[in-house]
């Protein structure tokens, strides 16, 4: 049975969501004085405001009750104990463990992971030190200075996101390496990046869990034809031993491609695509950060798995973002969340968090095969909070679409640079940060007059607001952070009682475009799609036969 009509929890939070309706933000401010003090979260460095939520201390509390009546305990354990959450595909989902200790062990159908995820860290550590020392060489005996990580969706994203919210804490000195990255399956990424490298000194990541997408294989051929091409004459076998990495649970698919073992950095089907920055998936990561860097990420994460699997549920951050995203989404019927970093650094965070949200738990179908009878993952998009006040924002504040929003932003920035300039750059991009949740949550009521105002420059405000503080952008609290989206999605998922590791959505679409392939490489005058596919495919073949 669809569990929002069976559930006397979300029969309490339903009929509460009708007693609150009335209610603007503004005025949960004005009745509750301790608001601030009673709705902010701690763990660590990352501070949690739900202040500028449309909730009152009750809210949470029969939230809290839900959380219960889920089960969410006992689903908190199985994650991180290796029970096989993942009930579609029947393996546990243990991203948890590639960033824990290696004591205690872990077993898993026999054997210890913990020992093999930190055999996989010193082959990493291995291989980051042999390429920062200049040991690692080309095939003309050249070092390698230049790293392109080939690989898309969670072999992409979170590497990416990571490298650009952390460039600042490379040692170029020490390690002048450059590491770009590129997924898109049409080549544009490529053939303009690789116009600009040296094929002598360019070693290409194939990061692909599956070692059969499509997108990466592609690019990755392209990248081994310019490497055969470069005019250096050399055996494809030493061309791919010297240029060419794979990170992969698919080592045989890897090896098949050519690449030798020696080369190879597993990693294991219960570590899923979007949750995979963790395992050897972060070697751009590391390259770019140094192991210890890297390492400083998985302790930030295993800092907020510790708070996760052990805070009450009324005090644990991701718990608390997993009851308010469900509140806003079951309750107050908000299906939009924006992801707003106030921070250059976190301009892939976006769409980081889109995957990790959308795919995890873009789902309709319960664990038990029903049609769920409620809302589930809200449509999340974001960007640069400064940036988009200059596109999207006016539809945050007077559109017709209810939004929830997402606040970023490190308390400090540039304080050791001794740049008056940065500093006051940084005061300003707080101010606006604040300005704009108040502004968001509250309406044109914090002005004098406003009611003065014509409709068309009125603010209504009561869009809900969280606030994310972190003390300072490090590896440390980057990886609290995502650690904290992670397990909200996965609070969300036992709530909507969906499973959320896994994506059959995408592989439909895969199959429909092999089977147009053949269309587009050998045009025919008759199709057997629909009228506009056939339609389509004879456009694009009349205008691929005209001159250009
Ligand atoms: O098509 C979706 C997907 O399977 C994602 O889940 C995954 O992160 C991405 O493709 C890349 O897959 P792989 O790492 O196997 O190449």
């Amino acid at each position: 049975m669809p569990i929002r009509s069976s559930n006397d929890s979300w029969k309490a939070l339903d009929k509460h969501a009708t007693d609150l309706s009335e209610q603007h933000i503004r005025d949960l401010f004005t009745a509750d004085t301790h608001r601030f003090d009673s709705l902010t979260f701690r763990a660590d460095q990352v501070l949690l405001d739900l202040s500028k939520q449309r909730i009152t201390d009750h809210t949470l509390a029969l939230l809290d009750n839900l959380a219960t009546s889920a089960g969410l305990a006992a689903w908190i354990e199985d994650l991180f104990t290796g029970q096989p959450v993942n009930s579609s595909e029947q393996r546990p989902a243990l991203h948890t463990a590639l960033r824990a200790p290696r004591l205690p062990s872990l077993e898993l159908n026999g054997q210890d992971i913990m020992a093999s995820v930190h055999d996989n860290l010193d082959q990493m550590d291995r291989i980051v030190r042999r390429i920062h020392q200049g040991q690692w060489r080309g095939f003309t005996g050249h070092s390698i200075n230049t790293i392109v990580n080939i690989g898309v969706g969670g072999s992409d994203l979170g590497p990416l996101m990571t490298c650009k919210a952390l460039a600042e804490c490379q040692n170029s000195a020490a390690n002048p390496v450059q590491v770009h990255f590129v997924s898109s399956m049409d080549g544009s990424q490529l053939s303009e990046l690789l116009s600009q490298l040296n094929p002598a000194r360019t070693l290409f990541i194939l990061a692909s869990k599956s070692f059969t997408t499509i997108d990466t294989l592609a690019n990755a051929a392209t990248a081994r034809e310019w490497l055969r091409k470069s005019g250096h004459t050399t055996t494809d076998d030493m061309l791919t031993a010297r240029h060419f990495i794979a990170v992969t649970a698919n080592t045989e698919k890897a090896s098949e491609w050519g690449i030798p073992e020696s080369n190879q950095l597993e990693f294991w089907d219960w570590t899923g695509g979007r949750y995979s920055m963790w395992s050897a998936i972060g070697l751009p990561i590391a390259l770019k950060l140094g192991m210890h860097g890297f390492k400083e990420l998985l302790a930030g994460a295993n800092a907020m798995d510790i708070h996760f699997r052990s805070t009450p549920f009324i005090n644990n951050l991701p718990v608390l973002m997993a009851l308010i995203d469900i509140w806003n989404i079951n309750f107050l019927g908000i299906h939009a969340h924006a992801i707003l970093p106030y921070d250059g650094r976190l301009g892939h965070l976006p769409a980081y968090l889109e995957q990790l949200e959308m795919e995890s738990n873009g789902k309709s179908v319960t664990r038990s095969g029903e049609i769920a009878d409620f809302h589930t993952c809200p449509i999340l998009w974001g960007e640069v909070g400064t940036n988009a006040q200059h596109a999207f924002y006016q539809l945050l504040h007077q559109g017709t679409e209810a939004v929830m929003c997402d606040f970023i932003v490190a308390a400090r920035r540039y304080h050791q640079s001794g740049n008056d300039e940065l500093q006051h750059q940084h005061r300003l991009n707080l101010a606006n940060c604040l300005a704009q949740s108040r502004l968001l949550a509250l309406g044109d009521s914090i002005l004098e007059n406003a009611e003065a105002e014509p409709p068309h420059k009125r603010y209504r405000g009561n869009q809900p607001c969280t606030t994310v503080v972190l003390d300072e952008l490090t590896p440390f609290s980057l990886g609290q952070l995502i650690a904290m989206y992670e397990h909200k999605v996965f609070v969300q998922a036992v709530i909507w009682d969906i499973n959320p590791f896994d994506q059959w959505g995408v592989e439909l679409g895969k199959k429909v475009a092999t089977s147009l392939l053949g269309s587009l490489e050998s045009p025919s005058e008759t199709n057997n799609f629909d009228l506009s596919t056939n339609g389509l495919l004879a456009e694009i073949s009349a205008r691929q036969k005209t001159p250009s």
